[in-house]
C-alpha cells in the first residue's frame, strides 16, 4: 500500500496549447509505515507540487498515482474516496494560511477529527493532544489562527495535522521560518513519530544539515524530475555530479570534515550526521 507514482506528469494548465509541466514523469513508492524520507531542491523545480500529488490534493495531468490502494488519475473524479486518502496521508502545506480557516486555534485543530465522525468532547481530546505534542499551550486556544506569527501558524498547522493521526506525515517545508529551538523540537518531533510510532515521515527541505542528522532516504527533484531517489550516504558520496547540478548544499559537517582532512591531513568520515559526532570523532584523535 503507502504512495506509488507511475509515470506522472503535472500542469498547472493543462489545456493550454504547448504547455509546460511543472512536473515531468515520476515514478516513485513510500511505505505507509517506517520511513524518513526528505525530498530536496532548488526552489521552483517541483517539491510542493510532487507532494501535493501524496494525497490527491492535485490529481496527475499524465499517469496515475496510487494512494493507500486507491487509484487517482485524471478521469476518476469520485471526490469521495480521496477524503479516505487524507485520513491516511497528511499533508502540512508550506504555507500555512491556506491550511488555516477555523475562528480558534482549537477549533482548527479539531476540525479534522470532527470531519472523520469523532464526537465534540474527543475530538477536543485529540486535538489537545496534539498541541500538547507541539508545545502550543491553552494561552493560544482561544486565539484566531490569523493572530498569530507566521512560525506559530506554522507550529497549529503542524497540529492540525497530527490530530489526524494519519499514517504518513507529508511537511512541505516544516522547520522555515522557525527559531533554532523550536526547528529542533519539531523536527525532534518528527524523529518521534517516525522511530518510536513507526509513521512514515515526508519533508520537504533545503537544510541539509537536518538531511543529515534525521533523513534516511533523501529524493533529489530538479528540473521538474526526480534525479535520485536512494540514501543520503550514497548520495553525498557517489552522486556528487547531481548535488552540483541540482543546485543542493552540502552538509556542514561534510564540508567541515573535508576541509580538516585535506589541509591536517586526517581520514575522517564525511559522512557524519551531526556537529557532535563529528566533535568525538576528532576528539577520539587526540
Ligand atoms: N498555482 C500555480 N500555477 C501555475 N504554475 C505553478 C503554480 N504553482 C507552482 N507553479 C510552477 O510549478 C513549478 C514547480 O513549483 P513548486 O511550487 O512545486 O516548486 P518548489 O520546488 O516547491 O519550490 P520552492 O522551493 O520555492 O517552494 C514552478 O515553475 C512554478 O512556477
Ligand atoms: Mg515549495
Amino acid at each position: 500500500m503507502g504512495i506509488s507514482l507511475k509515470e506522472v506528469s503535472y500542469s498547472y494548465n493543462p489545456k493550454r496549447k504547448g504547455t509546460k509541466y511543472a512536473l515531468k514523469n515520476v515514478s516513485l513508492e513510500i511505505n505507509e509505515r517506517d520511513e524518513m524520507i526528505a525530498i530536496i531542491g532548488e526552489s521552483g523545480s517541483g517539491k510542493s507540487t510532487l507532494v501535493s500529488l501524496f494525497n490527491a490534493l492535485k490529481i496527475p495531468t499524465l499517469g496515475e498515482a496510487n494512494v493507500m490502494g486507491i487509484t487517482i488519475k485524471k478521469i476518476r473524479k469520485r471526490k469521495e474516496n480521496y477524503n479516505s486518502i487524507r485520513k491516511h496521508v497528511g499533508l502540512v502545506f508550506q504555507f500555512s494560511d491556506y491550511q488555516l480557516f477555523e475562528e480558534t486555534v482549537l477549533n482548527d485543530v479539531m476540525f479534522a477529527p470532527m470531519n472523520f465522525g469523532y464526537k465534540k468532547e474527543e475530538a477536543k481530546e485529540i486535538a489537545i493532544k496534539a498541541l500538547n505534542l507541539v508545545g502550543i499551550d491553552e494561552s493560544f486556544y482561544e486565539k484566531s489562527p490569523f493572530q498569530l506569527s507566521g512560525g506559530e501558524k506554522k507550529i497549529v498547522s503542524i497540529a492540525g495535522i497530527l490530530a489526524m493521526e494519519p499514517d504518513i506525515l507529508v511537511f512541505d517545508e516544516p522547520t522555515a521560518g522557525l527559531d533554532p529551538e523550536t526547528k529542533k523540537k519539531m523536527i525532534e518531533l518528527f524523529r518521534v513519530l517516525n522511530r518510536d510510532l513507526h509513521k512514515t515521515v515526508v519533508f520537504i527541505t533545503h537544510d541539509m544539515n537536518i538531511v543529515m542528522e534525521y533523513a534516511k532516504r533523501v529524493i533529489v527533484v530538479a528540473d521538474r524530475t526526480i534525479k535520485y531517489d536512494g540514501t543520503k550516504e550514497e548520495l553525498f558520496l557517489n552522486h556528487l555530479d547531481i548535488v552540483k547540478d541540482a543546485h543542493i548544499d552540502y552538509p556542514d559537517t561534510f564540508i567541515i570534515s573535508k576541509m580538516i582532512n585535506e589541509k591536517l591531513n586526517k581520514n575522517i568520515n564525511q559522512l557524519l550526521e551531526s556537529k557532535e559526532e563529528l566533535l568525538e570523532e576528532l576528539l577520539k584523535d587526540e
